[in-house]
């Protein structure tokens, strides 16, 4: 069975990626959930416990096991981090490792896809379409976001792609 290893960041797209998890899931893939602190404000862990089967991780220390963090590197096929947020793709970008998904993202050495997922002012600063440059030209996969309704109210580029494409992308990467 494929192994993807699912991050979800603070992006208020946060809720469409329990759609991604049932989708893989449902595709015979097996799914673990990691989440950065600002996800689980927006998102409670126990929706992606429920449609993965499995725990959620949230923190490199207090997991009980010293070398979580690699274990799950080393598990995983795939690295899918859906929403990324401006911030996630800034640390990604610059090699920090301040946090679980942080980590795992340069613990990691098979593929990584970003699906990110912003308003439309945050998408076009110079320091975000840096960022994804830098992170393309390291050898990393990004699903660009789409255009249309935004949560803060606006209409413009910034959608996080949809999770059924999202899926379909994973899974093309996987039979690869
Ligand atoms: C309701 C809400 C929605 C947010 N949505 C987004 C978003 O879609 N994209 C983004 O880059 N940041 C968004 N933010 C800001 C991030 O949560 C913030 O930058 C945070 O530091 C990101 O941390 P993380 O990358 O560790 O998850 C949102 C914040 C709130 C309170």
């Amino acid at each position: 069975m494929k192994e993807v290893l699912l991050g979800v960041t603070g992006g208020i797209a946060a809720y469409k990626s329990a759609a991604l998890v049932s989708r893989l899931v449902q595709q015979h893939i097996g799914v673990t959930v990691v989440m950065t602190r600002s996800a689980t404000r927006l998102v409670a862990p126990q929706t992606f416990e429920a449609l993965s089967g499995r725990t959620v991780h949230t923190a490199v220390f207090g997991s009980g096991r010293s070398h979580a963090h690699i274990e799950l590197a080393r598990n995983a096929d795939l690295f899918c981090i859906a929403p990324a947020t401006a911030n996630i793709l800034a640390k990604a970008a610059c090699g920090i490792a301040d946090d679980l998904v942080s980590t795992l993202i340069l613990s990691f050495d098979k593929p990584v896809l970003f699906a990110p997922a912003m308003n439309t002012v945050m998408w076009n600063k110079p320091a975000v379409q840096r960022n994804i440059k830098q992170l393309r030209a390291d050898g990393m996969q990004i699903i660009e976001p789409a255009s249309g309704h935004l949560s803060c109210g606006e209409t413009g580029i910034g959608r996080m792609t949809e999770p059924e494409h999202i899926a379909e992308t994973i899974l093309s990467m996987l039979t690869r």
